[in-house]
């Protein structure tokens, strides 16, 4: 049986988010510079959010620029944004075709002004998809969205809009760049990196997290299902103990 064949359909993850790395280190074992990684990147990002939509995840998040990022040498920043620019306005005619609503999280006030107009369009023309959401975490930090949420709470609480009694974790979750999303439940990693760098530091609470050695140029759908395969190979207890799971 074929690694596609094998994941059972009923219990996939609603909601995928991963923080697509090695891109730098890949195009170097190549012997070339790290924009070519990024270029080549592109495919990865298109492999997997054909495979996610095939198999009928809802949603899948990508971390494609953090805040952090923006440190990075100038040459590279520029390219990223270019290559970006051209990502999207080049996708959106396969985005229609797939039937794939285009999302955006992050501060997108801080991207180039061509980039945000682009991607604006691209999230407009797209609205009405309804096969599957890709958000893209774009100038993305995660502590910055938990302060920004914090702020917009606190300025009703000013306001006298909401009460002591209404600050809830569901207010918290209504404030965040990811309103009206299901938390992931699975997080992959490529590179071989382990760590969470800034992303989604809210919703990830109880995700599941999958670490591959894999580049992101590398990432293909097969990289995809073995992700989900262990996912569903896993057992999310959610604070109780197995027997509890099993003589429900
Ligand atoms: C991920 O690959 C892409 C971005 C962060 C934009 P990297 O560029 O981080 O590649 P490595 O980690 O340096 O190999
Ligand atoms: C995280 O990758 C951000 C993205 C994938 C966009 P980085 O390569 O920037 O992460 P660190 O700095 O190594 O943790
Ligand atoms: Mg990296």
């Amino acid at each position: 049986m074929s690694l596609k064949e094998q994941i059972d359909v009923t219990r996939l993850p609603a909601h995928i988010a991963i923080i697509m790395d090695g891109n730098g280190r890949w195009a170097r074992q190549q012997g070339k510079n790290r924009i070519f990684g990024h270029r080549s990147g592109v495919q990865s990002v298109r492999e997997t959010s054909e495979a996610c939509a095939e198999l009928g995840v809802k949603y899948l998040t990508l971390y494609a620029f953090s805040t952090e990022n923006w440190s990075r040498p100038h040459t590279e920043v520029t390219a990223l944004m270019t290559l970006l620019l051209k990502t999207i306005n080049g996708e959106l005619k396969t985005l229609l075709k797939n039937d794939i609503r285009l999302g955006a999280i992050g501060d997108l006030d801080t991207l180039p002004k061509s980039v945000a107009k682009e991607l604006r369009q691209s999230i407009e023309r797209t609205a009405h998809c309804q096969r599957m959401q890709l958000t893209l975490a774009l100038s993305y930090s995660g502590k910055s969205e938990l302060l920004r949420a914090v702020k917009q709470i606190a300025l009703k609480f000013q306001q006298g809009e909401i009460g002591m009694h209404e600050l809830t974790e569901q207010l918290i979750t209504d404030n965040l760049y990811t309103a009206g999303m299901p938390d992931p439940e699975l997080l992959i990693r490529t590179s071989g990196e382990k760590r969470i760098s800034n992303f989604l530091l809210w919703q990830l609470a109880y995700a599941e997290f999958y670490f591959t050695e894999i580049f992101w140029p590398e990432f293909t759908k097969e990289e995809l299902y073995k992700a989900i395969l262990e996912f569903q190979n896993r057992e999310r207890r959610f604070g109780k103990t197995s027997e509890q799971l099993t003589t429900k």
